[in-house]
């Protein structure tokens, strides 16, 4: 008896999604920018949604870290429904990681300071734990040589690839990306997309909103497709850019892959 309820744990746990919104609804104002959104994304699985700007990728992504409220639906990490306020919110915020467009690190932190503040206040690590946990990480992104640096004496790239590191200290289950390279000089651009290539082959499960198709066609499980605040077309990248269904989809892709 005991064993059967441990079972059914287990088998519940490896097929809720990590991600899974339903029904999902936004206004600003007049505007309505999310429109029946419905979305799972399972453990380890890299998303990339693309469409045509103004489209609401950023709110949808901002809607699952809870950066901009819902007007109805619901959003599940892991499970969980996204707490309101409080504790309950700030765990959420520390089980979702988010890149921006800008890099938005601290500029009067040093890098190392910058990936050890928000582990040190919200998972109450000791300053050597999360110090060893920061020079690991930015190890791992290639800048642990510019520990000591000021994010303004770091190249755009660089300062971008702290910011990942960053986002990792907290260990989150799941990582946003939200045009990570968009404000990059174009000779920066890839040094961000090897890390998160690295990061996907290492199983991290990724929402990412990006132009680069070349990424999107290598890095992707699934390609999400939106277009007036809808998913439009959820397809495999093959499918997706060799067979696209809707008018939008076709228009957009001609587009984007024409130059
Ligand atoms: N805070 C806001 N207040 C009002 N309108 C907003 C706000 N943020 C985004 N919008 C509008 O919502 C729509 C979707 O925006 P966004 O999610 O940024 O699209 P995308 O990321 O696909 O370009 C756009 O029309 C945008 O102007
Ligand atoms: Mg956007």
């Amino acid at each position: 008896m005991h064993r059967m309820s441990e079972m059914k744990i287990t088998t519940e746990d490896a097929t809720h999604p990590l991600v899974e919104m339903t029904h999902v609804e936004k206004h600003f104002g007049d505007l309505h920018v999310l429109k029946d959104i419905n979305l799972k994304v399972a453990k380890g699985e890299v998303l990339v949604v693309v469409g045509p700007s103004g489209s609401g990728k950023s709110t949808m992504c901002r809607t699952i870290n809870r950066l901009e409220t819902i007007d109805s639906g619901d959003i599940r990490i892991d499970g969980r429904p996204l707490p309101q306020e409080g504790k309950e919110l700030a765990r959420l915020r520390a089980e979702v990681g988010m890149v921006f467009q800008s890099f938005n690190l601290f500029a009067n932190k040093t890098i190392l300071q910058n990936v050890t503040l928000a582990p040190m206040r919200v998972r109450h690590m000791s300053q050597k734990e999360a110090e060893d946990q920061a020079m690991d990480l930015l190890r791992r992104v290639g800048v642990d040589t510019q520990a000591s640096k000021m994010p303004s004496q770091l190249s755009g790239g660089q300062q971008q690839r702290v910011a990942i590191a960053r986002a990792l200290a907290m260990q989150p289950k799941v990582m946003l990306f939200d045009e990570p390279t968009s404000a990059l000089d174009p000779e920066m651009v890839n040094e961000v997309l090897d890390v998160m290539i690295e990061l996907a082959h290492e199983g991290m499960t990724m929402i990412c909103v990006t132009h680069e198709m070349g990424f999107a066609r290598r890095a992707a499980d699934r390609i999400v497709f939106m277009a007036d605040g809808r998913i439009l077309e959820q397809a495999s990248p093959d499918e997706f850019f060799d067979n696209p269904q809707t008018e939008r989809a076709k228009d957009f892709l001609s587009k984007i892959l024409t130059h």
